[in-house]
């Protein structure tokens, strides 16, 4: 049917060119949303069985429900629209900030709580929390707009996306399961497990179709219904720092494109590996531009990453033209392997992630301790 819609993409990393159905995401972001509608009667039907009156009814909790599922399902939406008008980079960035909008204005009527607990060391310089109102809705829309687009751009291998959101979506469910053992707000980790089991369980079906070699492609669909995903329980579950400690590979990568995304060094359409068909390795991509074409601050941008070795690059003597790896940490990985097949290079970053995201519980347990008092 995808095929038929014309809804497709080809593998760049093999030697047949064969079409790829594209925006798989939108199948499974419909079976768990109809997991999770269907889910709606289980947590608040008792109340009514039990025979107690509306007064004793939930409210808050259940439109925090609601209000979830109508950002997750509108990001989906918004998601297939992108993969089907392959729409411009500026509007990528402003679907998850309109998408984000009914979770934020249930955050205002529900919470409002605008205030973040700052570190020990500045308690006494400045004090122990401080109230940063609306800036506060800011950053959260910001969230969704980062968790969105740093899945995005972390991806061009087969599995990659998903992979990482396995994980991702692994570590939440069970840092959530730790807060409720520790009997921390409890309801908050629950509405983020009713979130992250069902997302879990369809993005592993998901999985076992995009994994190498790719039967499907997940499309920006899937992309940004994850970020979304992520920033609600994060938003809604008061734990939005521990959801961007689970982001430190998507974090590493978005700073190391940064010159790219802003343009202040050229950044092509794909910045995906290039495979050699000879070899079958993947190897890694390259952007090519004139050092005087750059502006001051892409000058000064690439001295800094020559200077820290942080790229590879060669010039053209004859016409003076600059060949550098494109700015991911995918081709970084590559600088280092050399050419490499592409499930090999895949698992590499999904272990990446896992070391990353053991390092995010040392620094939201024994080490948090030391900077934030509980
Ligand atoms: C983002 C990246 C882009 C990368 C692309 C790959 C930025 C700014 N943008 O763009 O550099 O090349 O994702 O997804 O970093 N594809 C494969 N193999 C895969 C997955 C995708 O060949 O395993 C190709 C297919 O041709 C597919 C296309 O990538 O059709 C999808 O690209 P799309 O999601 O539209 O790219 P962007 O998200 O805009
Ligand atoms: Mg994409």
């Amino acid at each position: 049917m995808f095929l038929k819609a014309g809804i497709s993409g080809i593998d760049m990393n093999k030697r047949n060119k064969n079409k790829i159905p594209e925006a798989f995401g939108v199948v499974t972001g419909c079976v768990f949303l109809i997991a999770l509608f269907c889910f709606i009667p289980i947590p608040f039907g008792h109340i009514f069985f039990e025979g107690k009156t509306d007064v004793n009814f939930p409210h808050h909790e259940f439109v925090e429900l609601i209000a979830a599922l109508l950002s997750i399902c509108c990001m989906i939406l918004l998601g297939f629209a992108d993969d089907v008008l392959d729409l411009r980079w500026r509007h990528k960035l402003l679907l998850p900030t309109i998408a984000s909008l009914p979770l934020l204005i249930v955050y205002y009527v529900n919470f409002n709580s605008t205030t973040i607990i700052l570190p020990k060391i500045v308690h006494n310089i400045i004090s122990k929390s401080i109230d940063i109102g609306f800036l506060y809705y800011i950053y959260m829309g910001m969230l969704a707009v980062f968790c969105t687009n740093a899945i995005n751009i972390l991806a061009g291998i087969n599995g990659l996306e998903v992979g990482q959101s396995i994980i991702i979506s692994s570590c939440v469910i069970i840092f959530n399961m730790i807060q409720i053992i520790n009997d921390s707000v409890a309801e908050k980790h629950q509405l983020s497990l009713y979130i992250m089991l069902p997302y879990l369980a369809t993005t592993l079906a998901l999985w076992k179709f995009n994994k190498y070699p790719s039967q499907v492609f997940v499309g920006d669909t899937f992309n940004y219904l994850s970020g979304m995903t992520f920033a609600v329980v994060g938003i809604l579950g008061h734990f939005s720092k521990t959801i961007l400690l689970f982001f430190i590979p998507q974090i590493l990568n978005f700073l190391y494109s940064v010159p790219q995304l802003f343009h202040f060094i050229p950044c092509p359409r794909h910045r995906l590996p290039k495979f050699d068909p000879e070899t079958g390795l993947l190897n890694y991509s390259k952007t090519t531009f004139k050092e005087n074409e750059l502006n001051s601050l892409g000058r000064l941008i690439f001295v800094i990453l020559k200077t820290l070795k942080l790229i590879k690059w060669e010039k053209n003597e004859d016409d003076g033209i600059i060949i550098c790896n494109n700015l991911t940490i995918i081709n970084f990985f590559i600088l280092f392997t050399g050419p490499i097949h592409e499930e090999k290079l895949n698992n590499y970053i999904l272990v990446f992630q896992i070391i990353c995201s053991c390092f995010a519980f040392l620094i939201r347990y024994p080490l948090a301790q030391y900077f934030y008092s509980d």
